[in-house]
């Protein structure tokens, strides 16, 4: 497993019975990346259909939401750069992984205990990420050209449309992944949240959840001993 994994020895309560999940930068960047990727959401929806323009109004009205919507989306691009720079090497698809995807199905239907033991993240949380990810860099080059949409000669049309095509799949793809995150993280995987906010977990969530991550982080915490 990565050495990223490394830090999360130390919890902040000093408990013997809590793990450190979630660093307070680690924490502070996802929730500016959540954020932000909020008042996205919002300001995008009421650029897409007239149907949905009011959503404006929740966020200072049209003309606020155009200018702020793409220095937002500069915020939400550096935001998922640092959780890639963080994270990369704790996102790559394992064997383990390989197998825990066998048993999804016990997974869905909350039979934790026949799941194989996997690292700090599951597949699920990691195509989620990478999703996000490319997502996100679709998002950041077809905006950025529709941003400078004036300065692109005529003769170079196809850009802008190929620009608004990768700007909208882009954003149904991700929405898609941002809901089932959401619901993932809030409704279906109780700790989860509280890791998120706080940073920690308890031993008995490490070792039902993310069991190989748990047994890395004690083997370095004895070692530090
Ligand atoms: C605003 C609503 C959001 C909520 C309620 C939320 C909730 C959570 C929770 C509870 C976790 C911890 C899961 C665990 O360790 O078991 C988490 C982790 C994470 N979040 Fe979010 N999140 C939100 C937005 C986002 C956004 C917009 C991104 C986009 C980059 C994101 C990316 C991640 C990633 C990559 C992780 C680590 C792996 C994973 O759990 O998927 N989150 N989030």
């Amino acid at each position: 497993m990565s050495t990223n994994a490394l830090p999360h020895t130390r919890t902040q309560s000093g408990s013997e019975d809590r793990i450190l999940r979630y660093t307070l930068a680690e924490r502070v960047v996802h929730w500016v990346a959540g954020l932000s990727y909020i008042y996205l959401l919002i300001t995008g929806l009421a650029f897409w259909s007239p149907y949905l323009f009011w959503l404006a109004d929740l966020v200072g009205g049209g003309p606020t939401a155009r200018f702020g919507h793409p220095w937002m989306g500069l915020v939400w691009s550096v935001a998922i750069f640092w959780m890639y720079t963080a994270w990369r090497e704790d996102m790559r698809t394992t064997p383990a992984d390989r197998k825990w995807a066998k048993h999804v199905g016990d997974y869905i239907r909350n039979h934790d205990e026949n799941l194989p033991p996997i690292g700090r993240f599951n597949i699920g949380q990691k195509q989620f990420f990478w999703l996000m990810l490319f997502g996100g860099i679709a998002l950041l080059l077809s905006g950025v050209a529709m941003w400078l949409v004036n300065d692109i000669p005529w003769s170079w049309r196809w850009l802008r449309y190929t620009a608004v095509l990768v700007h909208a799949v882009a954003a149904l793809l991700t929405i898609g992944g941002f809901i089932i995150h959401v619901y993932m993280g809030t409704a279906m995987v109780r700790g989860g949240f509280t890791s998120i906010i706080r940073g920690e977990v308890s031993v008995a969530w490490a070792r039902m959840h993310h069991r190989l991550w748990y047994e890395h982080v004690k083997g370095a915490s004895s070692r530090e001993k």
